[in-house]
């Protein structure tokens, strides 16, 4: 972790700063050395060349020793050295009186005597210092008779440029050294969050889905660990949900079973002789079962509508005598429970595009719904007509119930999955009916209402889009 991303980044830093810093000295040592240099160099030929024009226009070089020394009393100065030699590079007069007698063989003082003017750098051939010069050529006559040369010293001049290189590089050191400290504090605005984030995500990977990341900042970092909270509270959550199912679902599939078991027992201690109790018995085995089926059913369905697998079949399908029959199959129910049971369809024939199995299971369980919490002497009402919304037509189905209702509090919990209102607690069921419902209707392009209140009893109406 610690060879991480600070290290990276403070890393880089220091050597993007130091590659500036050293291309950027270089370049200004370089540029300082050549302007120095050259202007030596200018000022040295300028001098050079005024005293050879002197001597080739006014002096008489018939004697070249006493014009020598003339020049030389006229031009000396102290800066320089001035050097003047005869055809053969050999010192007639030098303003330091150093070189007298000596032969010159420097670059510039062969090329002066070839009669062109040059310069020279390196080292004094007697001194060792370290030197610039130009020679001029001294013409008489058309022909070369000796040179001049003016000489300075570098020593000095290079003492200073060593001096700026020096300061400049110790400049150049302190700035890496700070924008290095600068970059790691900046680098650790990075790496603190990102470990934070990272020990929490640690802890939650683990299990830990109570953590969350404290980072609180308006950038990438904070849009991440606010995801890193969001995605655990949403784990939290269906987590909470996923045991509540698991418990609810166990305790609703447990239910039938028993009494299918109970009954069973019973039935096998029971002498033949007794056909009615077995007969009661048998018909409890067979509904509990009835019972497990659909709630197994209904599973299946939900995790079909999870996944996104559940696919409707549709056919052109004449809604009221699917109205009909599905009323039908449910009318001995009402009649045995007593309930007061109605259809009432309008007149014309209307055929819709759905599909015929899955509408049916939506009123096979709002029926179911209405039969379980209506007691004797209710009413029940299946009615279906066409109704416009919104510039729109569709077909309205409607059950109506006299029952127990809800509290209208509640009623926008219904569509919710495992959702049973503690004011029918003791019913049996799972609590996935009208989800399924909700959801089947939206796939059929159409919408699902449902209203209630305690004592008055249940609307619920469903609209199925009408495609002409
Ligand atoms: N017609 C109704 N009258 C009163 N309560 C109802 C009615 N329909 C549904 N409910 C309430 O809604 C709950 C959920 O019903 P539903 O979604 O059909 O689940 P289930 O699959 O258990 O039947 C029921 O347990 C009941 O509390
Ligand atoms: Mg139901």
């Amino acid at each position: 972790m610690k060879l991480g991303i600070g290290r990276r980044l403070t890393g880089t830093y220091f050597l993007v700063i130091f590659i500036t810093v050293a291309i950027f000295e270089l370049a200004l040592i370089t540029g300082i050395n050549y302007y120095y240099l050259s202007s030596i160099n200018n000022n040295l030929k300028n001098q050079a060349e005024m005293v050879a024009g002197f001597h080739n226009n006014f002096l008489d070089s018939t004697d070249l020793y006493s014009s020598a020394r003339q020049l030389i009393d006229i031009f000396a100065q102290e800066s320089f050295q001035i050097q003047i030699t005869d055809k053969r590079g050999k010192v007639i007069a030098d303003s330091l009186g150093q070189t007298r007698d000596q032969v010159l063989d420097t670059t510039d003082i062969m090329k002066a005597l070839q009669g062109a003017g040059d310069k020279f750098k390196g080292r004094d051939q007697f001194s060792g210092e370290r030197i610039a010069s130009w020679s001029a050529p001294l013409i008489s006559q058309g022909t070369v008779v000796g040179a001049v040369r003016f000489t300075s010293s570098l020593e000095l001049t290079y003492q200073v440029i060593y001096g700026l290189a020096q300061y400049l590089i110790v400049f150049g050191l302190f700035l890496i050294l700070g924008v290095s400290i600068i970059s790691y504090f900046l680098a650790q605005t990075i790496v603190v969050p990102v470990e934070e984030i990272t020990r929490t995500a640690e802890q939650m990977a683990q299990g830990n889905l109570k953590v969350r990341s404290q980072v609180v900042q308006a950038d990438e970092i904070g849009v991440l660990a606010g995801s890193l909270n969001h995605m655990a509270a949403q784990l939290e959550k269906h987590e909470e949900l996923k045991n509540e199912f698991i418990s609810s679902i166990s305790h609703e599939l447990r239910t039938p079973l028993t009494s299918i078991e109970g009954w069973a027992q019973t039935l096998k201690g029971t002498p033949s002789e007794a056909r009615e109790e077995m007969q009661y018995g048998l018909d409890i085995i067979i509904s509990e079962s009835e019972r497990l089926n659909e709630m197994v059913e209904d599973l299946l369905d939900l995790s079909r509508l999870e996944a996104c697998r559940l696919r409707l079949y549709p056919e052109p399908t004449e809604i009221n005598g699917l109205l009909r029959t599905t009323y039908e199959q449910l009318k001995p129910r009402a009649d045995k429970q007593g309930v007061d049971y109605r259809l009432e369809l309008s007149a014309e024939e209307q055929v819709l595009d759905i599909d015929p199995r899955r509408v049916k299971q939506i009123l096979i369980n709002l029926l179911d719904n209405s039969l379980k919490f209506t007691a004797p002497g209710g009413e029940i009402c299946l009615s279906g007509g066409r109704r416009r919304i919104e510039k729109q037509d569709f077909y309205s189905i409607t059950v109506t119930d006299t029952g127990s209702g809800i509290p209208t509090a509640e009623v926008s919990l219904l569509k919710e999955r495992f959702y049973k209102s503690p004011q029918n607690a003791l019913n049996k069921g799972a609590g996935l009916g009208l989800a399924i419902c909700d959801e089947l209707v939206r796939l059929h392009g159409g919408t699902m209402e449902i209203d209630s209140e305690v004592g008055r009893g249940t609307v619920v109406i469903f609209n199925l889009p009408v495609t002409s």
